[in-house]
């Protein structure tokens, strides 16, 4: 077995720092060492990574992509070998996809094709949420046997598109009451997609055809509501755990913050493109440029005070965890499919590669510490999500998957820049964040070094997760 040593860099986890090294035996984390250590006890290794001045932290894991989702008439550009390799180029060393099933489809189908898409393809280590679009007995039935034996342990229901995803309240209410007794995750959409297809209508009927408006029919109340309306079924269904995804509005938030204060197992995941975007810079950028922007919730008003709100909420663990929601679409053929209808445009932002870069300018800006953007990028997901203690945390007996971060290094993002990932364009052309993705390890394997890809798609295995480590 192959022996690592990752020396002298300064080890951060959720809880703190320090000054160490990293022993990896195999695809293991062996030892955690205090400077000199290594030396004193005689260990010797095949090769030593250089990590002085930089940070050694978990590799990140990004619990909400969409590889190859059909959707919108056409299916996300990533598939799982483009995208897990331009995750592992942004430090993320664990995905966790969602498989889709439709009402009418049998759930095991579905989760059988997103093996058959994911298998042998991956760079990087990956776990499935399933997605119930239809909420049956024999869906229900699934969900059991999912969490029973498939490592599959959250579910993500709709509570918009209709006619696609959608559940009404009595569904969500069952799926629910069956989470509640298997000890699974509900992920939920939270906007009122039946009032959001009514804006559109009426939106559509005056003429308002720009991609702006996909953001002014899908108004923060609603979103609010149905937040409001999750948090309150899944209390009557007996406090089953509800985590809230893609967040974007003040008014989702305060409801989250207020059910939390009262005790309840409810939590929230914002993205990159929420605290940093917005509806005036980007969705309504002139003629159709703004549908690189359209994606459900949307990005809303810079003049609300959503995105210092999200921060604020990152801060007082209202938010647990930023994950990417990545479903990236293409310009050509796929977000054009909108030309002329904004409910037409494929919904989606690809950021699977960003998110440690752009939440690490959140530590430079001020807004969150060091250790919170290990946590609510690393070690938090993995709790939620039953990876934790293999994923997210340094410590001996984990997987070694490793990011070695440097804080002195730059990183300009965009086409002519960084980007990996299979998109004819970027939703952040022309950002430049501080600090830079040095070395990337997965379960040992060195990936990323150099600015090289040194991995393989194949390398990545399937993980089948526990159940959350994370409830109150
Ligand atoms: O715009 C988005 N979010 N597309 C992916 C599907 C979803 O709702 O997560
Ligand atoms: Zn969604
Ligand atoms: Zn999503």
């Amino acid at each position: 077995m192959t022996r690592l040593l990752i020396s002298e860099g300064t080890v951060v986890s959720a809880t703190g720092r320090s000054a160490a090294d990293v022993l990896i035996d195999g695809e293991t984390i062996a030892a955690v060492l205090a400077p000199g250590q290594a030396e004193a006890l005689g260990i010797t290794a095949d090769r030593t990574i250089d990590a002085a001045g930089k940070y050694v932290v978990p590799g990140g894991v990004d619990v909400h992509t969409h590889m190859e989702l059909p959707f919108g008439g056409t299916n996300a550009s990533d598939t799982f070998e483009t995208g897990t390799i331009a995750a592992a180029w942004g430090g993320v060393t664990t995905i966790v996809d969602f498989a889709v099933q439709r009402a009418g489809e049998n759930v095991m189908d579905g989760l059988a094709d997103w093996h058959a898409k994911a298998d042998g393809n991956c760079a990087i280590d990956y776990g499935f949420h399933q997605i119930i679009g239809g909420v049956d007995d024999e869906s229900l039935k699934a969900m059991t046997y999912l969490v029973d034996n498939e490592g599959i342990t959250s579910f993500k229901l709709f509570m918009a598109y209709p006619g696609v995803f959608y559940a009404d309240d009595g569904q969500i209410l069952r799926a629910m009451q069956n989470a509640g007794e298997s000890g699974a995750v509900m992920m939920m959409h939270a906007e009122n997609g039946i009032a959001i297809d009514v804006l559109v209508a009426q939106a559509l009927a005056r003429g308002e055809t720009d991609p702006r408006y996909h953001s002014l029919t899908r108004p923060a109340e609603l979103e609010g509501e149905a937040t409001n309306r999750a948090i309150q079924l899944a209390k009557v269904a007996g406090n089953v755990p509800l985590y809230i995804v893609h967040m974007s509005a003040s008014e989702a938030l305060e409801e989250v913050a207020e059910a939390r204060h009262r005790g309840q197992n409810v939590f929230a995941e914002t993205c990159p493109q929420y605290l940093y975007l917005s509806l005036e810079d980007h969705l309504a950028q002139p003629g159709f440029e703004g549908a690189k922007w359209v994606c459900s919730t949307p990005l809303r008003s810079k003049h609300e005070h959503h995105h210092r709100d999200l921060w604020k909420g990152l801060r007082m663990n209202e938010l647990a965890v930023v994950s990417t929601d990545h479903c990236p679409f293409c310009m050509k053929d796929q977000k054009e499919l909108g030309r002329g209808d904004f409910s037409k445009i494929p919904n989606g932002i690809g950021t699977v590669e960003h998110r440690m870069e752009l939440l690490y300018q959140g530590v430079v800006n001020g807004e969150i510490t060091l250790e919170r953007w290990v946590e609510t990028c690393a070690t938090t997901p993995a709790r939620m999500f039953g990876l934790y203690p293999k994923k997210g945390v340094i410590a001996p007996g984990a997987d070694a998957d490793i990011l070695v971060w440097d804080p002195h290094g730059h990183t300009s993002i965009g086409l002519d820049a960084k980007h990996h990932m299979n998109m004819d364009h970027s939703a952040w052309q022309g950002f430049e964040v501080d600090g830079k993705v040095d070395t990337v390890l997965s379960r040992g394997t060195v990936v990323v070094e150099n600015d090289t890809f040194t991995g393989r798609a194949g390398h990545g295995q399937f993980v089948k997760r526990d159940l959350s480590t994370y409830l109150l």
